[in-house]
């Protein structure tokens, strides 16, 4: 989850999770430079240490606006995002207030975290860590994310998604890839099968 490491080790290791993770990816000086994704996280990790700060959320905002200018990344100043996270593309990513991202999480353009209610309370996803989410998909409300799941091209999550899962779909429906090719078991053998997916 999110933590404050030194500006100089953020920015190394969120580089060297888009170079692993970009197989376009070849040089580290043409990534530093051209990649919005990263621009936007790294001025977000700004705006959110603002946010927190006492007399910091006008210019959290405003740093916030100028970063969408620039990247065509929204992400709130509020959003809590965890390390090594790396937009891939980026153009049109939003990313709500209340939401709250795990570590080495991966989003394609075009991904919204997004809100269902009109309250002040929790109302973004919460995404556990190695998560990736596809080009266009939207997850929506104060729903939770497992860790190691992958979320498809398009896919409209609205409901909890566990730990291990593929959901894809409109609204989107998960499926155990890891444990395709065993008979159908229940929930409780499951368990057996790999407990770690329940993690
Ligand atoms: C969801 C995803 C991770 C699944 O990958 P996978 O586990 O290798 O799955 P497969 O490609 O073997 O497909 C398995 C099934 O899911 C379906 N499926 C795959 N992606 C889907 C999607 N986004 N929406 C709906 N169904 C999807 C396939 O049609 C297939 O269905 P079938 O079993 O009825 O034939 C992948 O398809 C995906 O959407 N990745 C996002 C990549 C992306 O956004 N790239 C942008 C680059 S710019």
């Amino acid at each position: 989850m999110a933590t404050h490491l030194p500006i100089r080790a953020t920015i190394r290791e969120d580089l060297a999770a888009a170079m692993e993770r970009d197989p376009a990816a070849t040089s580290r000086w043409v990534v530093l430079l051209t990649s919005a994704g990263l621009h936007a996280i790294w001025l977000h990790r700004i705006a959110h240490r603002w946010w927190v700060r006492p007399g910091g959320k006008w210019p959290a905002r405003l740093l916030a606006y100028v970063s969408r200018s620039l990247t065509g990344i929204e992400i709130h100043p509020g959003a809590h995002i965890g390390r090594r996270f790396f937009i891939d593309h980026g153009m049109g990513v939003v990313i709500g207030e209340t939401a709250v991202v795990g570590d080495d999480v991966m989003l394609f353009h075009g991904v919204t975290l997004g809100g269902t209610s009109g309250r002040r309370v929790k109302r973004h996803p919460t995404l556990g860590d190695k998560v990736m989410v596809g080009a266009g998909a939207k997850i929506l409300g104060d729903v939770h994310v497992g860790s190691n799941v992958k979320v498809g091209a398009n896919s409209v999550v609205v409901k909890d998604v566990p730990t291990g899962a593929v959901a894809t779909g409109i609204p989107a429906r998960y499926r155990f890839p890891a444990l395709e090719g065993t008979p159908e078991l229940s929930p409780q053998e499951l368990l057996y099968a790999d407990p770690a997916l329940f993690i």
